[in-house]
């Protein structure tokens, strides 16, 4: 962390996010979890100690979306104090389109990628990354390692309660992994809550019944921080009525007598209090406990009209299965207890406006709110009807517990027992003492707790506490170890060099190179580029006593991997990928009888290698009989005995390309030095090369390349010769002219 405060990146890859007319419930991956988001990262952004916010999403260019979610970066200044330190980010991945989150699973590794340059063009490393949702949650979690950060996590909502849902609807274990791919992202919750530093929830109850699920529920620490209220739309009752007529906002007003006229349709005393309820016709809901439960009891319908908004309706008969039912129930017990004059259920309301005005106009009936659930997993509507004063009678099952734990503004009840619902409700219509209470407990304590404001304070509380604990990855251990992202972003220049036949062999000479790169560890980064395995190459690391490198190319540049940690560079596994069928063509190439296989444990996942006597048709047969089967891959031959078969796009040069595009070194920065026929593609890139005196006849058709230097010394002599030829070593040219001078003088490998 610097002086000015935390910087913070936050993940919330799907869906559509702009920090202006947030287009919610467009699609089912556009819903609550957008506006979460984007009023943390705002609220978050003005809180002391927080320098910066970015929240990143996905770029998409696509005719059928507004152009702004193409744009890469969009400041949040929705705040009348916002300072502009807070940044919707958006990164590409898998194409521009538009895609259903289900669809995005492949590419993950391509946006940690472009994270990672992101971040290098920026030239700030986070301090924390949170991800949001499990897509959100694998990128932080990818990243957590290569920033040397903690990762914090909120799933929004979890894969097995969402795949127990679809097999409960009727749904097939197929049917379910074809359209939702949810075993995938079961395994990628399980592995972001094995790994997580903080998982924040909304409520105590899904700790219990959504984490509970996984393996790993025991794994991670928790907070729980519920989200706000929209409170300046979701104010108390009165606010209007004290401002006076003047200056009522027309809409609100409008709102408010849209649903008196609409209530008036089916009331014949519409001057009693309203027991109000909210919610999508589901049969969880238990909106039929409630009829129930005033159906059965005359004294409450004397006290009090029901009125039961249970979503936007138009013909019953065309909804789905379980709301149909859910609806015909609802008329049929309206019918059964005879509630006609007493009970409305209205078949429209409008959600943005109309909402917070029902609220209103029923606390000023002195009514109640009911939430009748069987379970109840957070309660956004009671913390809204809270906030206009409204009193609740809520389920004991779920997040209400939380809520009037915190509030004291209702009464908590066994949704299942009609009884109980009912005696809470007459309880609180006929106790004018108890109503007043729960109402303006309500309103102080959604203000209290439910505001974003107090969600951040809670957050930034909890993060404190993680860096405490995760003191290995801590800001404050930063700076004693340096994470792969701060040193490969600190770092000017890299060397790359390929290890058997080029660092080896004169002992000597290399032990005077890695002097060398002591001497420049600060801006030049060490890499090894070789066609060994990663386990014999740190092997041979040990044995030598070699300078750990920066990244490690390793398998013919099948792998890579960064600090002696070893950190997997999946971004690179899954670019090569592509098109690669290692099965078939081990299948097919076993065929050949010119071709032995190597031993066992030189075979890997991108790798399949062979010996081969030098044969000038050999190489081109192999193409041709892969190109037949419909095959594609690149082929590389060395020391005139080595036959490499790798994945079309890997190669020890595609990869020093990716990481130069990763991690932003300009080829002018980069080196590269080698001796035989797998070191040949990092030659024939834009960056100087210098091939050893000792190198191997393959390496010959590169004579003559500009940038290509054959050293008349071997091994690492010719490392050092190469070197001194292109005036790698000398300090950068930026600086004032008259330093360059003296650093010239100060005679650093100069010739
Ligand atoms: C290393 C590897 C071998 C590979 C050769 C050439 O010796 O162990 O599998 O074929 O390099 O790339
Ligand atoms: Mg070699």
């Amino acid at each position: 962390m610097t002086d000015d405060g935390l910087y913070i990146q936050m993940f919330s890859i799907h869906g559509l996010i702009r920090s202006r007319d947030i287009e919610m419930g467009r699609d089912a991956d556009t819903g609550g979890q957008v506006k979460y988001v984007i009023e943390l990262a705002e609220t978050l952004g003005r809180q002391e100690g927080v320098a910066q916010v970015d929240l990143f999403t996905r770029q998409i260019e696509d005719k059928r979306v507004a152009k702004i979610y193409g744009r890469e970066t969009e400041r949040i200044t929705t705040h009348e104090s916002s300072t502009g330190n807070v940044r919707i980010v958006r990164v590409k991945c898998g194409g521009l389109k538009y895609h259903r989150k289900e669809l995005l699973w492949p590419f993950l590794d391509e946006y940690v990628d472009r994270v990672l340059t992101f971040t290098k063009k920026e030239g700030r490393i986070p301090d924390l990354v949170h991800g949001h949702y499990a897509d959100g949650g694998y990128v932080a979690m990818s990243l957590s390692p290569l920033f040397g950060v903690p990762f914090a996590f909120t799933g929004h909502s979890m894969g097995r309660v969402k795949k127990q849902k679809l097999l409960g609807d009727g749904m097939s274990e197929e049917e379910v992994n074809a359209q939702y791919n949810i075993d995938h992202r079961i395994s990628v919750e399980e592995g972001v809550i094995e790994n997580a530093s903080l998982i924040v929830t909304s409520t105590s109850q899904e700790i219990a019944k959504q984490y509970g699920l996984y393996e790993n529920k025991d794994k991670p620490t928790f907070q729980v921080i519920p989200p706000s209220v929209d409170l300046d739309r979701f104010y108390p009752y009165y606010d209007d009525r004290l401002r006076g007529g003047s200056k009522r906002d027309e809409k609100v007003v409008q709102a408010e007598a849209f649903i008196l006229e609409e209530l008036n349709r089916f009331f014949t005393n519409p001057e009693k209090p309203v027991v109000l309820t909210l919610c999508r016709p589901d049969k969880r809901k238990n909106i039929s406990g409630l009829i129930k439960a005033y159906g059965e009891d005359k004294d409450l319908q004397t006290m009090a009209n029901l009125a039961v908004f249970a979503g936007i309706r138009k013909d019953i008969s065309q909804m789905g299965e379980n709301e149909k039912e859910v609806l015909t129930d609802m008329l049929l017990l309206m019918d059964k207890y005879d509630l006609y004059g007493n009970m409305a259920i209205p078949k429209s309301h409008n959600p943005t406006g109309d909402v917070p005005a029902l609220y209103r106009t029923t606390a000023a009936t002195r009514g109640v709110f009911v939430n009748s659930a069987l379970t109840e997993p957070f309660g956004l509507t009671l913390l809204e009807a809270a906030g206009c004063g409204l009193p609740i009678v809520a389920t004991n099952d779920g997040g209400p517990i939380d809520i009037v734990a915190n509030c004291d503004n209702g009464i908590l009840v066994d949704a299942t027992n009609e009884e109980e619902i009912a005696r809470a409700l007459r309880k609180i219509l006929s106790d004018r003492e108890a109503w007043k209470k729960y109402s303006t407990n309500g309103i102080i304590g959604v203000h209290k707790h439910y505001t974003w404001d107090a969600h951040c304070k809670s957050y930034l509380e909890a993060v404190d506490t993680m860096f405490s604990r995760t003191s290995k990855t801590g800001p404050s251990a930063r700076e004693s170890e340096e994470s792969v992202g701060e040193r490969l972003n600190k770092l000017d220049k890299l060397l790359i060099t390929d290890i058997d036949n080029t660092l080896t062999g004169d002992d000597e000479a290399m032990a005077e190179l890695f002097a060398i790169l002591e001497e420049h560890k600060e801006t030049i980064g060490f890499c090894l580029a070789t066609g060994r395995t990663v386990e014999s190459t740190m092997d041979l690391i040990a044995e030598r006593q070699m300078p750990h490198p920066d990244i490690l190319i390793s398998s013919v540049g099948t792998e890579i991997h960064y600090s002696r940690t070893l950190i997997e560079d999946k971004g690179w596994a899954s670019h090569i990928s592509q098109s690669w069928d290692r099965e078939k063509t081990a299948e097919l190439l076993s065929q050949l009888e010119f071709l032995e296989l190597q031993e066992h444990e030189n075979q890997r996942t991108f790798k399949v290698s062979f010996y081969m006597k030098p044969h000038p048709d050999h190489i081109p047969w192999i193409y041709e009989l892969m190109e037949k089967n419909r095959l594609r891959c690149n082929v590389v031959y060395s020391h005139q005995s080595y036959l490499d078969v790798l994945p079309f796009r890997a190669s020890k040069g595609g990869a020093v390309k990716y990481l130069s595009n990763k991690w932003r070194f300009p080829a002018d920065k980069i080196m590269v030095f080698g001796d035989s026929g797998n070191d040949e593609e990092m030659m024939r890139g834009q960056y100087k090369g210098v091939v050893v005196g000792n190198y191997s006849p393959e390496m010959e058709k590169l004579k003559g390349r500009k940038d290509v230097y054959f050293s008349p010394e071997n091994h690492s002599a010719g490392i050092l010769d190469g070197l001194r030829h292109f005036g790698f070593l000398d300090a950068k040219k930026e600086p004032a002219p008259e330093k360059k001078k003296d650093e010239k003088a100060s005679g650093v490998n100069r010739e």
